[in-house]
């Protein structure tokens, strides 16, 4: 980096205005009106904080002190401590939850089309709410999942082989039944849920310069960068080279399809972002960064080895977003926080 772009980003540090929860709510209803249904405000995040306080787990954020080769004062948010072992419980709570304040609770309950994280948590959140949640799977999904799901009540359902067949007989479920359809990332609410974690981050680092989260259909990340923009934090959004849908939509200024192989697909293969998260990432205070596989890798075994943080492959591509040369470098003494978003991983590979 050269002398002149060190320089512009340490002013831009020290000149930052950290501004008010009122300041911001008075700015955002000037601009209320004109805002694309697509745009995440921070008066949503703040609206879910309320929604969802109490009945979610609060985050932790650990120092992780030194860490190899990073100037900056490293920070960990350990959100895989969360229920069900990831941010998801946070969006699904929070979407429950809302609908029941407006009367859009079907007795019917809540449907979604994901074996992965967000189906846990979407089955969670409805045991927790006392609802009935089905959740559709490709028959092909692994065994541990649909027992997962089981586990947290869910009337699982095993339908064709692709997602898209899995998708399909969901809607049509909800078309029949009357459930409400939830979504994995692409719905406010889900997002919004999301972004609190990131008020909670404020709140135990307010002198916080950076925050790094890992992206899949960009739910968490836009949720977490419409609260750091608030306070002047700049996002960095990290993926695998090869689910690089957030990259790709900036790049061509658009959503995109993108193809997707990674270690971390599991959790970060969608195939493209929401507009909300596009959005989000289009602003000054949001850098894209792409980490190889083997950095992802190595990343999880590092903060295992090092740090006893058992994550998955998501969460510890966001901190390969920060240990690869290809990634983010914090110049000495910033403030970066990492947000460890996940831990529903076999732990068998990581034993040192
Ligand atoms: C652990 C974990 N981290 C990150 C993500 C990416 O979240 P999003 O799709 O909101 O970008 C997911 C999505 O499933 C996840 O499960």
């Amino acid at each position: 980096m050269t002398r002149a772009l060190v320089f512009q980003r340490n002013a831009r540090w020290k000149t930052r205005a950290r501004r008010t929860s009122a300041e911001n709510n008075q700015s955002q209803g000037a601009s209320a009106v004109t805002l694309e249904p697509a745009e995440l405000t921070f008066t949503d995040v703040e609206a879910a904080a309320q929604r969802i306080t109490g009945r979610v787990r609060p985050l932790t954020v650990a120092r992780l002190g030194e860490v190899a080769g990073i100037a900056g004062d490293v920070f960990a948010g350990l959100e895989f401590l969360q229920y069900t072992g990831t941010f998801k419980a946070r969006g699904a709570q929070n979407f429950l939850e809302a609908h029941r304040a407006s009367g859009t609770l079907p007795k019917a309950g809540v449907t979604i089309a994901s074996g992965g994280n967000a189906g846990l948590a979407c089955a969670w959140a409805a045991g927790q709410q006392g609802i009935p949640a089905t959740v559709f799977l490709p028959e092909n999904a692994p065994r541990v999942k649909a027992d997962r799901l089981h586990g947290y009540g869910a009337d699982v359902r095993l339908i064709g082989h692709e997602y898209a067949e899995a998708l399909a007989a969901c809607h049509e479920f909800a078309a029949q039944s009357g459930a409400l359809v939830s979504h994995a990332y692409d719905n406010p609410l889900i997002a919004a849920g999301a972004g609190t974690l990131m008020l909670e981050l404020v709140a135990a680092q307010p002198e916080l310069d950076t925050v790094v989260v890992s992206v899949g259909g960009g739910g968490l990340f836009a949720g977490i960068a419409t609260v750091a923009r608030q306070f002047g934090i700049r996002t960095i959004a990290v993926e695998p080279e090869n689910c690089r849908a957030l990259n790709e939509a900036l790049t061509r200024g658009e959503v995109t399809e993108v193809p997707v192989n990674s270690v971390a697909a599991d959790s970060l293969g969608a195939r493209s972002v929401s507009e909300t998260a596009l959005r989000a990432a289009q602003h000054p205070l949001v850098e894209s960064v792409l980490v190889p596989d083997d950095a992802i890798v190595n990343a999880r075994r590092y903060l295992w080895a090092e740090h006893r943080l058992l994550v998955e492959h998501a969460a510890a591509t966001a901190f390969a977003g920060l240990t690869h040369a290809s990634g983010y470098r914090p110049d000495s003494g910033e403030k970066v926080a990492v947000v460890l978003c996940g831990a529903n991983t076999d732990p068998s590979d990581v034993a040192v």
